[in-house]
């Protein structure tokens, strides 16, 4: 809060034009503009600058400035000013009709659940993700079914030739035959045979490889990849084509070209997985045409990527049951309930301080729960190696896992294996206490609908369904309760084992 206040009145202090400093900058702009045919902007904070300078003075980022066109250069995408089909004159909304334009099924059950339905004529999307995540390969199925279809389709690739993508294509079946390849980074270019073809669908891969002869920057830079996009964009709108621009992400997690590219485009697709493991989730951080709840669960292949309908099935397949340590958990991927095991192992400590190790946990979240653990139940963890994982490569980010994750600790230290037909969920506060957690109908009916019989669930119903004969709701108050109930519930042949 102190610091928030600090923040607002400095902000509030920049923006008074009153001062002599603030005058002096702005005729220096006005001047410079008189003159030059472009401006240096911060691709942090946007400010303007009539020279390039190494630290941008208002918000203090280093090397954030690039050069950019001046006004009239810009394109006529939805960067600024009256875009395509867009008349400037107010007109009543309700004498608006709306689009009834049918969306272009892609031929990907999930990146169509994601996209709301299919693409829009005219939009333009944008997909991110890791290197070596997947990106092109789902690229090149979409065209691949679009041109199947019988739709003309575009596929414009500036960072590999046209016979790596051929040997793509290979790779994934059937070479469809309607589907044109162009490797090519020059919008220009690209435009013109845009105009040629006529396509339904584009795809451009990568965005970060093209570039536009009005800017002279170099290709990857912020003002090149915001001024091919927006060609690029307006083009799509013009002539009624849904594009997809394949967009590179950086370590930290953003997409390269800071957040520029996110308020142009309609869609931004994020496509996340570990290299590791098969297992690959699409997500919408924007969709103008839907919501952003929904996920897409693929398993990358030999020969493609294969969509997974029934996501908890894949990660409960290899689950071995019968061990101690291992706890069914229902997490919500947006709106999609899905079966995640989480596993502990708790092993004797053979130095003074004990290793903690987690995947697929936050780090300070599993040490909370132990601490918790250790403290209101009568597992003792303190001297324990404690190592945590959820199996599938899957992350958990929400503390719906708590209490699946405090009964697999206490079940691996008490070597107690919880049931096989036994899930859990809730949410445990530092008291020991097990809280509510959002969606719990859902949850409880994924369960139910994969065979589980019963469910740990916290004691407030909230927004669950009654227990019913086939699935029943265990409510659980505390960990402490947890623990009494994992001794309880557990055959007798594995009491006796007991440590
Ligand atoms: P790619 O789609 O090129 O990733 P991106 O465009 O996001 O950088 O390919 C990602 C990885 O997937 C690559 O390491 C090879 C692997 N792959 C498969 O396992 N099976 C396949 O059928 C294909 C085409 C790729
Ligand atoms: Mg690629």
């Amino acid at each position: 809060m102190y610091k928030g206040g600090v923040r607002l009145g400095s902000e509030a202090r920049a923006c008074q034009p009153s001062s002599s400093e603030g005058l002096t900058a702005q005729r220096a702009i006005l001047g410079a503009m008189a003159k030059r045919r472009s401006i240096y902007a911060c691709s942090e904070c946007g400010a303007q600058q009539p020279r390039w300078l190494g630290r941008c003075p208002d918000c203090g980022a280093w090397d954030s400035l690039v050069e950019e066109p001046l006004g009239g250069k810009t394109s006529d995408g939805t960067l600024g000013g009256v875009g395509p089909g867009l008349s400037g004159e107010p007109t009543p909304l309700s004498e608006i009709k709306p689009d009834a334009s049918p969306r272009i099924q892609t031929g990907e059950p999930e990146l169509d659940r994601v996209l709301g339905g299919g693409l829009v004529p005219g939009s333009v999307s944008l997909l991110g993700g890791e290197p070596g995540v997947g990106k092109s390969t789902l690229a090149l199925q979409v065209c691949g079914r679009l041109a199947e279809s019988g739709r003309p389709v575009l596929y414009v690739t500036g960072e590999e030739s046209a016979e790596q993508i051929r040997l793509r294509a290979d790779r994934l079946g059937k070479v469809p035959g309607g589907l044109q390849v162009m490797s090519e980074t020059q919008v220009e270019r690209i435009l013109a045979q845009w105009d040629a073809l006529g396509p339904d669908f584009v795809l451009i891969d990568s965005i970060q490889t093209m570039r536009c002869e009005r800017v002279e920057s170099a290709a990857g830079s912020v003002a090149q990849v915001r001024e091919s996009a927006a060609l690029l964009s307006a083009k799509a709108k013009a002539q009624g084509a849904a594009v997809v621009l394949v967009g590179h992400v950086t370590k930290e997690g953003s997409l390269a070209g800071p957040r520029v590219l996110e308020h142009l485009v309609d869609v931004v697709l994020g496509f996340e997985g570990d290299r590791d493991h098969a297992f690959r989730l699409l997500r919408a951080s924007k969709n103008r045409f839907g919501s952003t709840q929904e996920v897409g669960v693929f398993t990358m292949g030999a020969s493609g990527l294969a969509p997974v309908g029934n996501p908890s099935e894949l990660f409960l397949s290899e689950r071995s049951s019968g061990s101690p340590g291992s706890c069914i958990v229902p997490v919500l991927e947006g709106t999609r309930p899905m079966l995640v095991e989480v596993q502990a192992l708790i092993a004797s400590s053979t130095y003074g301080v004990p290793r903690r190790t987690c995947m697929g946990i936050e780090d300070g979240r599993a040490a909370l729960l132990l601490a918790v653990l250790d403290r209101r139940s009568d597992v003792d963890l303190l001297s324990r190696d404690v190592y945590v994982n959820v199996a599938g490569g899957v992350r958990i980010g929400e503390t719906a896992a708590d209490l699946a994750l405090c009964l697999a600790i206490a079940s691996s230290r008490l070597d107690l294996p919880i049931p096989s037909d036994a899930a859990a969920c809730g949410e445990v506060g530092l008291g020991g206490e097990v809280r509510r957690v959002a969606r719990l109908d859902l949850r409880v009916a994924e369960a139910a609908r994969l065979g589980f019989r019963r469910v740990l669930v916290p004691p407030i119903a909230g927004d669950r369904p009654p227990s019913s004969h086939e699935c029943e709701h265990v409510p659980i108050k505390n960990v402490s309760e947890a623990v009494a109930w994992l001794r309880t519930s557990t055959p007798s042949h594995a009491n006796e084992n007991r440590r």
